[in-house]
């Protein structure tokens, strides 16, 4: 079986972590985001995965290499310019022998790859779609669908009075080689507003696999630290090391390779410290994500927070709620970086 993992997007909304990082390699308890995603492919039988990317490629290219390490033959096109979820998929056409699967790089989910692959079998539509339900679905793309699941409507982005399903596209597709052909080459070409749309009006049926699985979009800074926390508590069941032993934190935490954490700092629950990272005395770390090479100097706090390589956060700094912190940025001692702040900001 092959799979399409998308990895070509800018990731603007989780700037500044995407300036020196893309999406696809932001990390989640120690690995990158797509390492977990690639070993759930492996596992459910994928052996082939083609790498659509356009962002910063080098990064992924370096670290994934041919795939060999995780037990997967992996490609990589890139792209000059982003041909959008669709024309991405068109431009690796020369990949694809059969029914493979698509995924957006940026989704966690407990999805079961096999029993979606069962039910496409079974329904000889020309694709599937997973679908999950949102409490509030003005933020998505919608999709209607009948009893027997034929998918009716896409509408992107409803307003509240429009609302009239809160099952939302939910990034995993199962597709027919033919889709291919129904994508036009060489310019940018969205899937969800150009080719699904197309789709259900031709002759054989787009079929709906709704599910209640675990799901999360870790596009937004307040959604990847909410993965990193529901990994931690196992509401999202990942295979990670277990929680860590360290006698100054307090469980669930996870803490990387050479970390090191001061008895008299406070330390958890929630919290998941790169490699290398330091956190010094009367220190407190709370709810958030420091990636690797981080130094927490004495009483300085953090809480609710993401925290990128290499930055140190001076003696008695506080970080609020919703902050995010860029590579190698410098707090100065005793300053506070208010709730949701960005550092530096965005361009
Ligand atoms: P934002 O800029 O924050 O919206 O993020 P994004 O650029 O990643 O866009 P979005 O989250 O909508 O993308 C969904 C998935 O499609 C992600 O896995 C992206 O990497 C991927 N993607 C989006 N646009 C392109 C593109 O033009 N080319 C390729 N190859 N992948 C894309």
């Amino acid at each position: 079986m092959q799979a399409i993992v998308l990895v070509g997007g800018e990731g603007t909304r989780l700037r500044p972590l995407t300036y020196s990082v893309p999406k696809p390699m932001v990390p989640l308890l120690g690995r990158p985001f797509m390492e977990h995603v690639l070993l759930r492919l492996r596992d459910a039988g994928i052996n082939e995965v083609v790498l659509p990317a356009c962002y910063l490629p080098e990064a992924i290219q370096r670290h994934f290499g041919d795939g060999e390490k995780l037990g997967l033959r992996l490609h990589y096109v890139i792209e000059e310019e982003p041909l959008g979820t669709a024309g991405a998929l068109k431009n690796v056409e020369r990949f694809i022998t059969g029914p493979f699967f698509v995924f957006n790089g940026d989704v966690l989910t407990s999805l079961d790859l096999g029993a979606m692959l069962e039910q496409h079998r079974n329904s000889g539509g020309i694709g599937t779609l997973h679908l999950i339900p949102v409490e509030d679905p003005t933020a998505f793309g919608c999709v209607e669908r009948e009893a027997d699941g034929r998918i009716t409507r896409f509408v992107e982005k409803p307003k509240p009075h429009e609302v009239t399903t809160n099952y939302i596209n939910a990034g995993t597709y199962l597709l027919e080689r033919e889709v291919l052909d129904r994508i036009p080459a060489g310019r940018n070409v969205s899937i969800e507003r150009e080719t699904f749309p197309q789709l259900i009006a031709g002759a054989r049926a787009l079929y709906a696999y709704a599910t209640e699985d675990y799901w999360i979009d870790i596009g937004k800074p307040e959604n990847y630290l909410k993965a990193n926390l529901d990994t931690l508590r196992g509401t999202m069941p990942l295979r990670t090391p277990g929680p860590s032993q360290e006698a100054a934190v307090k469980q669930p935490c996870f803490v990387g390779i050479n970390a090191r954490v001061d008895r008299q700092a406070e330390v958890g629950p929630g919290v998941v410290l790169g490699r290398g990272c330091r956190v010094a005395a009367h220190a407190r770390i709370y709810e958030s994500v420091l990636w690797d090479g981080v130094v927490v100097e004495e009483g300085a706090s953090i809480e609710g927070a993401i925290i990128a390589g290499d930055v140190r956060v001076g003696a008695n700094a506080r970080v609020e709620r919703g902050a995010v912190v860029g590579h190698g940025q410098r707090i100065a001692a005793g300053t506070v970086v208010p709730p949701n702040a960005r550092v530096p900001m965005p361009a």
